[in-house]
Protein backbone atom coordinates (compact mmCIF):
# COMPACT_ATOMS: atom_id res chain seq x y z
CA UNK A 1 0.00 0.00 0.00
CA UNK A 2 1.45 3.24 -0.98
CA UNK A 3 -1.28 6.03 -1.45
CA UNK A 4 -4.37 6.15 0.44
CA UNK A 5 -7.40 8.86 0.49
CA UNK A 6 -8.11 10.44 3.49
CA UNK A 7 -11.75 11.81 3.59
CA UNK A 8 -12.99 13.98 6.32
CA UNK A 9 -8.80 14.34 6.86
CA UNK A 10 -9.47 18.20 7.74
CA UNK A 11 -11.16 17.59 10.38
CA UNK A 12 -10.51 16.90 14.19
CA UNK A 13 -9.72 13.06 14.03
CA UNK A 14 -8.67 13.08 10.47
CA UNK A 15 -6.21 15.62 10.28
CA UNK A 16 -4.66 14.12 13.87
CA UNK A 17 -4.26 10.52 11.64
CA UNK A 18 -2.76 12.84 8.27
CA UNK A 19 -0.20 14.03 10.72
CA UNK A 20 0.67 10.81 12.54
CA UNK A 21 0.56 8.50 8.93
CA UNK A 22 3.49 11.54 8.04
CA UNK A 23 5.10 11.08 10.93
CA UNK A 24 5.30 7.34 11.49
CA UNK A 25 4.75 5.82 7.90
CA UNK A 26 5.69 6.29 4.42
CA UNK A 27 2.66 6.61 2.74
CA UNK A 28 1.36 9.20 0.18
CA UNK A 29 -2.08 10.90 1.74
CA UNK A 30 -4.82 12.76 -0.73
CA UNK A 31 -6.97 14.44 1.71
CA UNK A 32 -10.75 14.54 0.22
CA UNK A 33 -12.80 17.54 2.69
CA UNK A 34 -15.30 19.57 2.02
CA UNK A 35 -14.30 21.78 4.73
CA UNK A 36 -17.58 22.66 6.19
CA UNK A 37 -17.77 24.24 9.39
CA UNK A 38 -15.91 21.67 11.16
CA UNK A 39 -13.05 21.31 8.57
CA UNK A 40 -10.26 23.78 8.62
CA UNK A 41 -7.01 24.01 6.21
CA UNK A 42 -5.09 25.46 8.93
CA UNK A 43 -5.17 21.55 10.52
CA UNK A 44 -2.89 19.98 7.71
CA UNK A 45 0.02 23.17 8.07
CA UNK A 46 3.10 22.29 8.30
CA UNK A 47 2.71 19.38 6.31
CA UNK A 48 5.37 18.53 3.81
CA UNK A 49 3.51 19.12 0.11
CA UNK A 50 4.85 16.04 -0.89
CA UNK A 51 3.40 13.40 0.76
CA UNK A 52 -0.01 15.55 1.34
CA UNK A 53 -2.44 17.19 -0.76
CA UNK A 54 -5.69 18.56 -0.46
CA UNK A 55 -8.24 17.86 -2.68
CA UNK A 56 -11.31 20.44 -1.66
CA UNK A 57 -14.71 18.39 -2.57
CA UNK A 58 -17.62 16.64 -0.96
CA UNK A 59 -17.77 12.51 -0.53
CA UNK A 60 -21.62 12.54 -2.12
CA UNK A 61 -20.07 13.89 -5.75
CA UNK A 62 -20.00 10.54 -7.31
CA UNK A 63 -18.16 11.00 -10.72
CA UNK A 64 -15.22 12.76 -8.15
CA UNK A 65 -14.73 9.97 -5.78
CA UNK A 66 -15.03 7.90 -8.25
CA UNK A 67 -11.83 9.62 -9.82
CA UNK A 68 -10.04 9.82 -6.68
CA UNK A 69 -10.87 6.36 -5.69
CA UNK A 70 -9.39 4.66 -8.75
CA UNK A 71 -6.20 6.74 -8.42
CA UNK A 72 -5.85 5.41 -4.33
CA UNK A 73 -5.04 2.02 -2.57
CA UNK A 74 -7.02 2.77 0.02
CA UNK A 75 -9.60 4.74 1.59
CA UNK A 76 -10.16 5.40 5.01
CA UNK A 77 -13.09 7.21 5.32
CA UNK A 78 -13.21 9.72 8.67
CA UNK A 79 -15.99 12.36 6.62
CA UNK A 80 -19.28 12.66 8.63
CA UNK A 81 -21.31 15.24 10.17
CA UNK A 82 -19.81 14.42 13.83
CA UNK A 83 -21.44 16.58 16.32
CA UNK A 84 -24.89 14.92 18.51
CA UNK A 85 -25.94 18.62 19.26
CA UNK A 86 -26.27 19.97 15.81
CA UNK A 87 -27.76 16.72 15.09
CA UNK A 88 -30.48 17.61 16.83
CA UNK A 89 -31.11 21.57 15.32
CA UNK A 90 -31.21 19.88 12.08
CA UNK A 91 -30.77 16.15 10.76
CA UNK A 92 -30.16 16.77 7.12
CA UNK A 93 -26.95 16.78 6.46
CA UNK A 94 -26.24 14.31 8.29
CA UNK A 95 -27.80 11.99 6.01
CA UNK A 96 -26.56 13.74 3.02
CA UNK A 97 -23.15 12.88 4.25
CA UNK A 98 -23.09 9.79 6.80
CA UNK A 99 -25.32 8.01 4.65
CA UNK A 100 -25.36 9.07 1.25
CA UNK A 101 -21.60 10.17 1.48
CA UNK A 102 -20.77 6.64 2.63
CA UNK A 103 -22.85 4.89 -0.34
CA UNK A 104 -20.98 7.07 -2.72
CA UNK A 105 -17.30 5.73 -1.42
CA UNK A 106 -18.82 1.52 -1.05
CA UNK A 107 -19.77 2.07 -5.03
CA UNK A 108 -16.22 3.69 -6.03
CA UNK A 109 -14.45 1.06 -3.92
CA UNK A 110 -16.61 -1.70 -5.15
CA UNK A 111 -16.25 -0.30 -8.75
CA UNK A 112 -12.14 -0.21 -8.37
CA UNK A 113 -11.05 -3.04 -6.24
CA UNK A 114 -9.99 -0.17 -3.59
CA UNK A 115 -9.73 -1.16 0.35
CA UNK A 116 -12.13 0.70 2.70
CA UNK A 117 -11.63 1.33 6.29
CA UNK A 118 -14.44 2.86 7.73
CA UNK A 119 -14.34 5.11 10.85
CA UNK A 120 -17.40 4.63 13.06
CA UNK A 121 -18.42 5.61 16.52
CA UNK A 122 -19.15 3.39 19.50
CA UNK A 123 -22.51 5.93 20.40
CA UNK A 124 -24.09 3.27 17.42
CA UNK A 125 -24.33 1.03 20.33
CA UNK A 126 -26.71 3.39 22.08
CA UNK A 127 -25.65 3.34 25.72
CA UNK A 128 -25.25 2.03 28.62
CA UNK A 129 -26.78 2.01 32.62
CA UNK A 130 -23.92 4.08 34.97
CA UNK A 131 -23.96 1.09 37.25
CA UNK A 132 -24.12 -1.48 34.46
CA UNK A 133 -20.37 -3.37 34.67
CA UNK A 134 -20.85 -4.33 31.33
CA UNK A 135 -19.41 -2.63 28.15
CA UNK A 136 -19.79 -2.31 24.37
CA UNK A 137 -18.13 -5.51 22.39
CA UNK A 138 -18.01 -6.01 18.40
CA UNK A 139 -21.42 -8.07 19.44
CA UNK A 140 -23.29 -5.79 21.51
CA UNK A 141 -26.92 -4.99 19.44
CA UNK A 142 -27.11 -1.62 17.36
CA UNK A 143 -29.37 0.66 18.95
CA UNK A 144 -28.33 4.62 18.16
CA UNK A 145 -30.33 7.14 20.05
CA UNK A 146 -29.62 10.54 18.06
CA UNK A 147 -29.59 11.62 14.75
CA UNK A 148 -26.11 11.66 14.44
CA UNK A 149 -25.41 7.92 15.99
CA UNK A 150 -28.35 6.26 13.89
CA UNK A 151 -27.05 7.63 10.32
CA UNK A 152 -23.41 6.55 11.75
CA UNK A 153 -24.97 3.06 12.17
CA UNK A 154 -26.44 3.00 9.20
CA UNK A 155 -22.79 4.06 7.46
CA UNK A 156 -22.00 1.09 9.03
CA UNK A 157 -24.83 -1.44 7.91
CA UNK A 158 -23.74 -0.33 4.36
CA UNK A 159 -20.27 -1.31 4.99
CA UNK A 160 -21.35 -4.52 6.08
CA UNK A 161 -23.91 -5.44 3.58
CA UNK A 162 -21.27 -4.34 1.12
CA UNK A 163 -18.73 -6.85 2.06
CA UNK A 164 -21.49 -9.59 2.36
CA UNK A 165 -22.93 -8.90 -1.00
CA UNK A 166 -19.89 -7.62 -3.48
CA UNK A 167 -16.95 -9.30 -1.85
CA UNK A 168 -15.91 -5.44 -0.85
CA UNK A 169 -12.69 -5.42 0.99
CA UNK A 170 -13.52 -3.61 4.49
CA UNK A 171 -13.14 -3.31 7.59
CA UNK A 172 -14.84 -1.12 10.89
CA UNK A 173 -13.91 0.78 13.89
CA UNK A 174 -15.62 2.12 16.18
CA UNK A 175 -13.71 4.30 19.18
CA UNK A 176 -14.80 5.63 21.99
CA UNK A 177 -14.68 9.80 22.45
CA UNK A 178 -11.47 11.64 21.64
CA UNK A 179 -9.94 14.15 22.96
CA UNK A 180 -6.43 16.04 21.68
CA UNK A 181 -5.23 19.17 19.32
CA UNK A 182 -7.34 20.37 16.98
CA UNK A 183 -10.97 19.40 17.88
CA UNK A 184 -13.58 21.57 17.15
CA UNK A 185 -14.46 23.60 20.28
CA UNK A 186 -18.27 22.50 19.78
CA UNK A 187 -17.19 19.60 21.60
CA UNK A 188 -17.05 19.39 24.97
CA UNK A 189 -13.33 19.51 25.80
CA UNK A 190 -12.30 22.44 24.10
CA UNK A 191 -15.75 24.27 24.66
CA UNK A 192 -14.51 23.96 28.50
CA UNK A 193 -10.96 24.46 27.68
CA UNK A 194 -11.80 28.03 25.64
CA UNK A 195 -14.48 28.89 27.62
CA UNK A 196 -12.11 29.22 30.51
CA UNK A 197 -9.37 30.68 28.56
CA UNK A 198 -11.80 33.17 27.42
CA UNK A 199 -13.18 34.05 30.93
CA UNK A 200 -16.28 32.34 30.57
CA UNK A 201 -18.03 29.55 32.94
CA UNK A 202 -17.61 25.39 31.88
CA UNK A 203 -21.38 24.10 30.82
CA UNK A 204 -22.05 20.86 31.92
CA UNK A 205 -25.24 19.45 30.48
CA UNK A 206 -27.52 18.12 33.46
CA UNK A 207 -26.04 16.98 36.69
CA UNK A 208 -22.88 15.97 34.58
CA UNK A 209 -23.19 12.65 35.75
CA UNK A 210 -22.98 11.34 31.93
CA UNK A 211 -19.67 9.09 31.39
CA UNK A 212 -17.65 8.98 28.13
CA UNK A 213 -14.73 6.76 27.82
CA UNK A 214 -11.83 9.08 26.50
CA UNK A 215 -8.84 8.41 24.24
CA UNK A 216 -6.15 10.73 23.16
CA UNK A 217 -6.72 10.84 19.11
CA UNK A 218 -2.93 9.63 18.85
CA UNK A 219 -3.97 6.38 20.28
CA UNK A 220 -7.10 6.10 17.83
CA UNK A 221 -4.79 6.88 14.52
CA UNK A 222 -2.26 4.11 16.23
CA UNK A 223 -5.18 1.68 16.60
CA UNK A 224 -6.63 2.40 12.80
CA UNK A 225 -2.91 1.79 11.16
CA UNK A 226 -2.67 -1.58 13.25
CA UNK A 227 -6.30 -2.43 11.74
CA UNK A 228 -5.10 -1.75 7.99
CA UNK A 229 -1.63 -3.73 8.84
CA UNK A 230 -3.37 -6.64 10.34
CA UNK A 231 -7.12 -6.46 10.98
CA UNK A 232 -8.77 -9.58 9.00
CA UNK A 233 -11.18 -8.09 6.16
CA UNK A 234 -14.86 -8.10 7.00
CA UNK A 235 -14.44 -7.75 10.03
CA UNK A 236 -15.18 -4.67 12.52
CA UNK A 237 -13.12 -3.81 15.90
CA UNK A 238 -13.96 -1.45 19.09
CA UNK A 239 -11.09 1.06 19.75
CA UNK A 240 -10.72 2.66 23.15
CA UNK A 241 -8.35 2.83 25.86
CA UNK A 242 -10.25 2.62 29.21
CA UNK A 243 -10.86 5.79 29.99
CA UNK A 244 -15.00 6.02 31.31
CA UNK A 245 -14.65 9.26 33.20
CA UNK A 246 -18.07 11.03 34.15
CA UNK A 247 -18.58 14.99 32.67
CA UNK A 248 -18.22 16.73 35.82
CA UNK A 249 -15.11 14.95 36.71
CA UNK A 250 -13.70 16.36 33.56
CA UNK A 251 -14.85 19.58 34.24
CA UNK A 252 -13.25 19.65 37.31
CA UNK A 253 -9.89 18.67 36.25
CA UNK A 254 -9.78 20.94 33.63
CA UNK A 255 -11.02 24.26 36.05
CA UNK A 256 -7.77 22.32 38.25
CA UNK A 257 -5.58 22.49 35.39
CA UNK A 258 -6.71 26.02 34.79
CA UNK A 259 -5.77 27.01 38.30
CA UNK A 260 -9.67 27.88 38.67
CA UNK A 261 -11.91 27.10 41.50
CA UNK A 262 -13.15 23.44 41.14
CA UNK A 263 -16.70 24.66 41.60
CA UNK A 264 -16.36 27.56 38.72
CA UNK A 265 -19.27 26.25 35.93
CA UNK A 266 -22.57 26.08 35.51
CA UNK A 267 -25.14 23.39 35.01
CA UNK A 268 -27.03 24.40 31.45
CA UNK A 269 -30.27 22.42 30.04
CA UNK A 270 -29.67 18.77 29.27
CA UNK A 271 -29.30 17.40 25.77
CA UNK A 272 -32.36 15.52 24.54
CA UNK A 273 -32.20 12.18 24.27
CA UNK A 274 -28.72 12.32 26.32
CA UNK A 275 -26.86 9.06 26.32
CA UNK A 276 -26.01 7.90 30.10
CA UNK A 277 -22.55 6.28 29.39
CA UNK A 278 -20.30 5.01 27.14
CA UNK A 279 -17.89 2.45 27.36
CA UNK A 280 -15.39 0.09 25.16
CA UNK A 281 -14.00 -3.27 25.41
CA UNK A 282 -11.33 -3.51 23.59
CA UNK A 283 -10.70 -6.95 23.84
CA UNK A 284 -10.76 -8.18 20.08
CA UNK A 285 -8.09 -5.18 19.06
CA UNK A 286 -5.88 -6.14 21.65
CA UNK A 287 -5.61 -9.47 21.67
CA UNK A 288 -5.55 -10.20 17.83
CA UNK A 289 -3.74 -7.03 16.99
CA UNK A 290 -1.52 -6.78 19.18
CA UNK A 291 -2.54 -2.84 19.60
CA UNK A 292 -1.61 -1.39 22.72
CA UNK A 293 -2.38 2.61 23.91
CA UNK A 294 0.49 5.06 24.29
CA UNK A 295 -1.44 7.73 26.38
CA UNK A 296 -1.84 5.99 30.03
CA UNK A 297 -2.32 9.31 31.79
CA UNK A 298 -5.58 11.50 31.20
CA UNK A 299 -4.53 14.35 33.33
CA UNK A 300 -1.38 14.85 31.50
CA UNK A 301 -3.25 14.27 28.16
CA UNK A 302 -5.14 17.11 29.33
CA UNK A 303 -2.40 19.42 30.29
CA UNK A 304 -1.28 18.90 27.42
CA UNK A 305 -4.40 19.71 25.10
CA UNK A 306 -5.01 22.93 27.21
CA UNK A 307 -1.80 24.18 26.41
CA UNK A 308 -2.08 23.53 22.58
CA UNK A 309 -5.78 25.02 22.23
CA UNK A 310 -3.49 28.40 24.88
CA UNK A 311 -0.85 28.49 22.10
CA UNK A 312 -3.37 28.20 19.75
CA UNK A 313 -5.68 30.94 20.19
CA UNK A 314 -6.04 32.35 16.62
CA UNK A 315 -7.32 28.92 15.46
CA UNK A 316 -10.31 28.77 18.15
CA UNK A 317 -11.08 33.14 18.77
CA UNK A 318 -12.47 33.51 15.53
CA UNK A 319 -15.27 30.58 16.15
CA UNK A 320 -16.27 31.27 19.44
CA UNK A 321 -18.60 33.82 19.42
CA UNK A 322 -20.47 31.88 17.17
CA UNK A 323 -20.21 28.82 18.50
CA UNK A 324 -21.46 30.01 22.00
CA UNK A 325 -24.15 32.74 20.29
CA UNK A 326 -25.74 29.03 18.94
CA UNK A 327 -25.82 27.49 22.51
CA UNK A 328 -27.24 30.32 24.44
CA UNK A 329 -29.93 29.76 21.87
CA UNK A 330 -30.42 26.37 22.85
CA UNK A 331 -30.34 27.12 26.58
CA UNK A 332 -27.05 25.65 26.78
P1 LIG B 1 -15.09 16.65 12.56
O1 LIG B 1 -16.47 17.19 12.49
O2 LIG B 1 -14.05 17.36 13.34
O3 LIG B 1 -14.50 16.48 11.08
C1 LIG B 1 -15.28 16.02 10.00
C2 LIG B 1 -14.58 16.42 8.71
O4 LIG B 1 -15.34 15.90 7.60
C3 LIG B 1 -14.47 17.93 8.51
O5 LIG B 1 -13.18 18.28 8.05
C4 LIG B 1 -15.53 18.22 7.44
O6 LIG B 1 -15.21 19.35 6.62
C5 LIG B 1 -15.50 16.92 6.64
N1 LIG B 1 -16.76 16.69 5.93
C6 LIG B 1 -18.03 16.76 6.43
N2 LIG B 1 -18.92 16.48 5.46
C7 LIG B 1 -18.21 16.22 4.33
C8 LIG B 1 -18.56 15.86 3.01
N3 LIG B 1 -19.85 15.73 2.65
N4 LIG B 1 -17.58 15.65 2.11
C9 LIG B 1 -16.27 15.79 2.46
N5 LIG B 1 -15.88 16.15 3.70
C10 LIG B 1 -16.84 16.36 4.62
O7 LIG B 1 -15.28 15.13 13.06
P2 LIG B 1 -14.31 14.22 13.94
O8 LIG B 1 -14.65 14.39 15.36
O9 LIG B 1 -12.91 14.42 13.49
O10 LIG B 1 -14.83 12.78 13.50
C11 LIG B 1 -14.25 12.12 12.37
C12 LIG B 1 -14.85 10.74 12.24
O11 LIG B 1 -14.60 10.00 13.43
C13 LIG B 1 -16.37 10.73 12.05
O12 LIG B 1 -16.69 9.71 11.13
C14 LIG B 1 -16.91 10.41 13.43
O13 LIG B 1 -18.16 9.76 13.36
C15 LIG B 1 -15.83 9.48 13.95
N6 LIG B 1 -15.67 9.41 15.41
C16 LIG B 1 -15.54 10.56 16.14
C17 LIG B 1 -15.34 10.48 17.53
C18 LIG B 1 -15.11 11.73 18.36
O14 LIG B 1 -14.90 11.62 19.58
N7 LIG B 1 -15.11 12.94 17.79
C19 LIG B 1 -15.29 9.23 18.15
C20 LIG B 1 -15.44 8.07 17.36
C21 LIG B 1 -15.61 8.18 16.00
P1 LIG C 1 -19.59 15.72 23.02
O1 LIG C 1 -18.19 16.25 23.02
O2 LIG C 1 -20.62 16.47 22.26
O3 LIG C 1 -19.47 14.20 22.51
P2 LIG C 1 -20.61 13.03 22.44
O4 LIG C 1 -21.94 13.64 22.45
O5 LIG C 1 -20.29 12.43 21.10
O6 LIG C 1 -20.32 12.12 23.58
O7 LIG C 1 -20.10 15.58 24.52
C1 LIG C 1 -19.43 14.78 25.46
C2 LIG C 1 -20.26 14.79 26.74
O8 LIG C 1 -20.24 16.10 27.31
C3 LIG C 1 -21.71 14.45 26.54
O9 LIG C 1 -22.15 13.69 27.67
C4 LIG C 1 -22.41 15.80 26.51
C5 LIG C 1 -21.57 16.62 27.46
N1 LIG C 1 -21.45 18.08 27.19
C6 LIG C 1 -21.60 18.98 28.26
O10 LIG C 1 -21.85 18.60 29.42
N2 LIG C 1 -21.43 20.31 28.01
C7 LIG C 1 -21.15 20.79 26.75
O11 LIG C 1 -21.00 22.01 26.58
C8 LIG C 1 -21.03 19.85 25.67
C9 LIG C 1 -20.72 20.33 24.27
C10 LIG C 1 -21.18 18.49 25.94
Amino acid sequence: MQRILVTGGAGFIGSNFVHYVVEHTDLLVTVVDKLTYAGNRANLDGLPESRVRLVVGDIADADLMDDLVASHDAVIHYAAESHNDNSLRDPRPFLDTNIIGTYVILEACRKHDVRLHHISTDEVYGDLELDDPARFTESTPYNPSSPYSSTKAGSDLLVRAWVRSFGLRATISNCSNNYGPRQHIEKFIPRQITNVLDGRRPKLYGAGLNVRDWIHADDHSSAVIAILENGALGETYLIGADGEKNNLDVVRLILRLLDQPEDAFDHVTDRAGHDLRYAIDATKLRSEIGWRPAYADFSSGIADTITWYRENSDWWRPFKQRVENDYRRQSQ
